[in-house]
Formats: structure tokens, C-alpha cells, sequence
């Protein structure tokens, strides 16, 4: 067998992903709708999610998604209230949703045992499905992923954000977007066509220590997954944070070179994000845009132009692939392995 080349795993994986949807869509479609109708059925008053991680950044995604398009409140787990502290949550008429795309991560696995124990409804969303929290949900929904090698998660978030969405569109009745899922492989595969535009931006950081990673509403979600990927594969200091955030404060730090990522697609957002990439450009900062607007390209100091993927709310499952190329690239030009991050494992066991 030839010698494995590091990163090769990483790329490879981030290289499938438009494969990885086409399956969900085309497999997992029909049990996301079964599911949906029960919810609608069930008429949840909230919705709880329950991660780590890359799923947790995807659980971020589901949040705003339920929220804006079922109206449901949704709740952010903290596992280590039941973990830890042994509180009882009261879940009757709740939901309870944990994803783990390897289905073991211990505190994840307790939380939606405890949570069905309480009368919860429990749903896994997984790439293993005779897992442990595959075996403690009422219901699964499998990632389709294939076996995910390098420790970086890349195509399973991607397939995360997919099945909450599809899920979510059904739920909804909302047919538009059910159908705008049909367009996500192409997209994809489009976005994969960045490499050429996100290889400056990766000689640009392969020298710093630093950088923000920003975006606001649905893509949060990619400004924190993009910032996870920058720090374990790559060792940048990458601080996500919703744009809204950074100019409540964080924004001091922004000076002249200072790389700050904006996720800004077409949508609620662009406005507010096109502002605020104005207000860079007058500190002078090195700003890496990834968007298929023109207003906002055009101010970026480094541009990523994007495909137009129609709908806002399927955005980050496109809009993540220049950021997982890009922490493959800096890690690279820094001599690392991105598919063995230091002191890191596939699976992280924390109670
Ligand atoms: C990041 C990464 C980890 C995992 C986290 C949860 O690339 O791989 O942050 O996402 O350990 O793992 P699962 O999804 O298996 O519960």
C-alpha cells in the first residue's frame, strides 16, 4: 500500500460530500418525512439539542432553522446538568434531539437516555446507527456519511445540516425548500471549485496566529464550525462570532492586517454583513469574503465568490466547504497532518 500523505483522508472526505448529500436526500428523505409528520402530530412546545462539537455547530444550524420556519423555541443542551449536577429536566412534550456522528459520545448518549426516561420524544441523528445513542432514541435518522477516517468531521456535519433540514422542511409543509435540496450536490460540487480562491487566503494565515470568523443567522453555524476546523487542523487561534456580537466589543481588536472570515450568502443578513465588511475596510483589515454577492465581494480584501444556492436557509451546507478547504490548506503549508490533530481522538469520551 502506498504511504499515506497527510490530510489525504481530510481531502478525500471533504471531496465526497456532494455524494454524502445525494444519498441522505435520496435515503434518508422519505424517514425525515415520516418523522416530520409525527411532529406535526406531536405539536412539541420545545425542542431541546444536545451535541459536541462539529455536531454541536450543526445543532446551532437546527436551532435557527426550527425556530424561524416552525416557530418552536429551541433549547441548547448543557449535558453536564444531568451529567454532573444529576438534575431531573422536566421533557414531557418536548423533543429531544442528539447529534453525534459516531453515536458515543458518553455525556451525549446519558442526556437523551435521562431525556426519554422523562417522557421526551428522542431522536439520534448519526452516522451509526446500532451506537449507543442510536440504541437510547425512540428514532434515527442516519447520515448516510460512509466511514468518516480523519479525526476533522467534515462530510457528517454536512450531512447533519442536511437532515435537519429536510427534516424541518417537511415538518413545515414547506415543499420549496424540500425541493431545494435537489440542487445541494451541485452546489457543492461548485463550492469544491473554490480551492483556486481560498489558497491565498491560506498563504495569508499560515503566518498568523489569530483570526475572527464571523457571520450572522444561519450561518453562525458555519462562522463556528469554520473556526473549529482553523484550530484543530490547522492551530489558528480562530474566534467565532456572530457579527451581531463582534460590535457589541470584539471589533477593538480589529486592526490593520488583522484577518477577520465573513460568511455573507445572499439573504437577511447581507445588508447587515456588507456594512459591517465597509467598517473592516476602513480598519484595514485582511478580510476573507465568502459570498455570490456582488456588494459584498467587492469590498473583500480576498474574495471567495460562491455559487447562488436559492434558498438563504440551505446556505451553510455550501458555505462550509471553502472553510474545511481552507483549514486543510493552512495545515498543510504549516507541515500538519489535519487527519490526526494533535492530542485528539475520533471519539471523545466526557461525562
Ligand atoms: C471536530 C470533531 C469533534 C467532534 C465531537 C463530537 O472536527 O470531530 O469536535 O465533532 O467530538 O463527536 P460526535 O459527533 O461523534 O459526538
Amino acid at each position: 500500500m502506498p504511504p499515506r500523505v497527510p490530510g489525504q483522508r481530510m481531502l478525500e472526505e471533504i471531496r465526497e460530500q456532494p455524494g454524502v448529500l445525494e444519498r441522505v436526500c435520496r435515503f434518508e428523505g422519505p424517514t425525515a418525512a415520516a418523522l416530520a409528520r409525527r411532529l406535526r402530530v406531536r405539536r412539541p412546545q420545545m425542542v431541546v439539542l444536545a451535541a459536541r462539537g462539529t455536531s454541536d455547530n450543526a445543532a446551532i444550524y437546527g436551532r435557527y432553522l426550527i425556530e424561524t420556519h416552525l416557530g418552536i423555541p429551541v433549547s441548547l443542551a448543557a449535558p453536564s446538568v444531568v451529567t454532573l449536577y444529576g438534575a431531573r429536566l422536566r421533557l414531557r412534550g418536548t423533543v429531544v434531539i442528539g447529534l453525534s456522528q459516531s453515536g458515543q459520545s458518553p455525556d451525549i448518549v446519558r442526556f437523551v437516555e435521562e431525556a426519554r426516561a422523562a417522557g421526551a420524544l428522542t431522536v439520534a441523528i448519526t452516522n451509526t446507527p446500532q451506537s449507543p445513542l442510536g440504541r437510547a432514541a425512540h428514532e434515527v435518522l442516519f447520515l448516510h456519511a460512509g466511514p468518516e477516517h480523519s479525526v476533522a468531521a467534515t462530510k457528517t456535519y454536512t450531512a447533519q445540516l442536511a437532515l435537519m433540514s429536510l427534516l424541518v422542511a417537511h415538518a413545515a409543509e414547506d415543499l420549496a425548500l424540500v425541493r431545494a435540496h435537489q440542487r445541494l450536490p451541485d452546489a457543492m460540487a461548485a463550492a469544491l471549485g473554490t480551492e483556486p480562491a481560498v489558497r491565498p487566503a491560506a498563504v495569508l494565515l499560515r503566518r498568523r496566529r489569530e483570526c475572527l470568523v464571523t457571520s450572522r443567522g444561519f450561518n453562525f453555524a458555519t462562522a463556528l464550525e469554520g473556526a473549529l476546523k482553523l484550530k484543530e487542523s490547522s492551530r489558528v487561534v480562530a474566534e467565532a462570532l456572530s457579527s451581531a456580537d463582534l460590535l457589541h466589543g470584539p471589533i477593538a481588536l480589529v486592526e490593520r492586517g488583522f484577518p477577520v472570515i465573513v460568511t455573507a450568502p445572499p439573504g437577511r443578513a447581507l445588508a447587515h454583513l456588507t456594512h459591517l465588511l465597509r467598517g473592516l475596510r476602513r480598519r484595514h483589515a485582511q478580510t476573507i469574503v465568502l459570498s455570490s454577492a456582488r456588494q459584498a465581494l467587492q469590498v473583500a480584501a480576498l474574495p471567495v465568490p460562491l455559487p447562488p444556492v436559492g434558498k438563504e436557509a440551505l446556505t451553510p451546507h455550501v458555505y462550509i466547504v471553502p472553510l474545511q478547504l481552507l483549514a486543510y490548506h493552512v495545515a498543510r503549508l504549516r507541515g500538519l497532518d489535519p487527519d490526526r490533530p494533535r492530542g485528539l481522538r475520533k471519539v471523545t469520551r466526557v461525562l
